[in-house]
């Protein structure tokens, strides 16, 4: 408190803000229970910035008003998912005002690459250091050693692929799970490059349960993958309505390939005990990922949703997106349709990009089956934070068709188990 009521004696100055005591403020207790004259605290450090740098100012201060929002969201009654998961601070899609997505599609991939290695190695850091007893952040419910080592296994894994297009395979692949998950933490130092999000920012549980960091990386590494994915969607949708729309295939292979690989993130969720979810989910009510507008996106840009879908609190709760599509947003389905149809899509090229979208469906239709099973194993049958009633919700859309042009192969009974194991 008294560092930040120092800073509010200055010129409100983005660069000196005293970040790690505030962060230690809001780790003491969890979000939720924050105390009102810090908040009020926060909220004039707020009103000063924006008074200063009424255009919104330079990086820091970009930083500083776009971590007061996050830190403020419950004090303005406007706490949500996007809010929840920083989503902005880690320059992940999340409203209408997103910065466009990057010129170069091949620096975008390397960017959510890098920011999805940092993010799963960050979780495994924590649970290193709770388990040494380095960490006093979040000390309720630690799990044992059998769990933190499950999760250094599984977290490793699920960040694989992603080295292995960032050309960094090898430092991490060996060892005790602990041991790669220490390499996993050094290599992710170094992948950093300048201009790249704080993720110390980025983590403001509402609670004090350990597992609840975890809970919100693997969303956030989710969110990462849903915005790539959404991507190479678009890109798909270029390529079928242009010249070469043979050149769809590619996009749609990569799509497939980002959301297969990172099946062992759900792996990773579902070490997460199912009390301590339970424990802190009480305070994260009205903040769930039906908020996500990455997944709207993919979901509305393979196909146009139905009338009543569009209509339900499924794309109510993404509004920017119920709009898009509302405003005719071409899809996959439909370039599809077109580019076999007008003959521009035609012989091997028709083939791989059919096969390409087959795969797709299979991925995401694999995605939400297991996206499902984990939410039965974790809530049962209480309601979502989301107000649906829950997995009945989960239920009905898993098995909603990706495209209507192609069919979607159902995954087998064996690939299921996998996904959870
Ligand atoms: C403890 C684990 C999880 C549980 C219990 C859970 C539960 C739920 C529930 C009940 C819903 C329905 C909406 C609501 O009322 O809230 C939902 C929707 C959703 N969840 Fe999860 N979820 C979990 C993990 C995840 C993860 C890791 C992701 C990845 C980002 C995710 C992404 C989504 C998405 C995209 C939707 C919207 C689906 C749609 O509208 O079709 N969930 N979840």
């Amino acid at each position: 408190m008294r560092a930040l009521i120092h800073w509010l004696s200055g010129p409100p100055e983005p660069r000196s803000f005293p970040y790690s005591p505030v962060l230690d403020e809001f780790h003491r207790t969890g979000k939720h229970f924050v105390e009102k004259s810090f908040l009020a605290l926060l909220d004039s450090a707020r009103r000063a910035v924006a008074t200063s740098a009424p255009g919104g100012g330079d990086a820091a201060t970009r930083q500083l008003t776009d971590f007061l929002d996050v830190a403020l969201d419950k004090w303005d009654g406007r706490y949500d998912y996007r809010s929840y998961l920083a989503l902005r601070l880690l320059r992940l899609p999340c409203g209408p005002d997103d910065p466009s997505p990057a010129a170069q599609s091949a620096a975008g991939r390397r960017a959510r690459d890098r920011l999805l290695v940092r993010l799963v190695a960050d979780t495994l850091a924590f649970e290193l250091a709770a388990a040494a007893h380095t960490t006093g952040l979040l000390p309720q419910q630690r799990p044992g050693p059998a769990v933190v080592a499950k999760r250094c296994r599984l977290g490793v894994r699920a960040v694989s692929p992603a080295l292995a297009r960032l050309g960094v395979a090898e430092p991490v692949g060996a060892g005790v799970p602990a041991t790669a998950a220490a390499g996993l933490h050094t290599v992710a130092g170094e992948l950093v490059s300048p201009g790249d999000p704080s993720l110390r920012l980025s983590m403001l549980p509402v609670y004090v349960t350990h597992d609840e960091y975890l809970f919100i990386r693997v969303l956030q590494a989710y969110e990462c993958i849903f915005a790539g994915v959404a991507e190479e969607l678009r890109a798909t949708v270029t390529a079928l309505a242009g010249d070469t729309p043979g050149a769809a295939a590619d996009r749609l292979g990569y799509a497939g390939d980002l959301l297969r690989t990172a099946g062992p993130l759900f792996s990773l969720l579902a070490t997460m005990q199912p009390e301590s979810f339970r424990t802190f989910r009480q305070y994260t009510e009205g903040a769930s990922a039906i908020q996500s507008r990455s997944y709207k996106l993919v979901e509305s840009l393979c196909r146009t949703p139905a009338v009543d879908r569009l209509d339900s609190v499924a794309y109510q709760s993404t509004p920017e997106v119920q709009a898009r599509v509302r405003d005719g947003q071409p899809t996959v389905d439909e370039t599809y349709r077109s580019a076999v149809s007008d003959g521009r899509l035609t012989g091997a090229d028709a083939v791989r990009v059919t096969r390409r979208m087959v795969a797709f469906a299979g991925a995401l239709t694999q995605w939400r089956r297991t996206h499902l099973r984990v939410a039965v194993r974790m809530l049962g049958a209480r309601s979502g934070t989301g107000y649906t009633e829950g997995t009945p919700y989960l239920s009905a859309v898993s098995t909603a068709p990706v495209f209507a042009a192609v069919t979607t192969e159902a995954p087998t009974p064996d690939q299921d188990e996998r996904r959870c194991a």
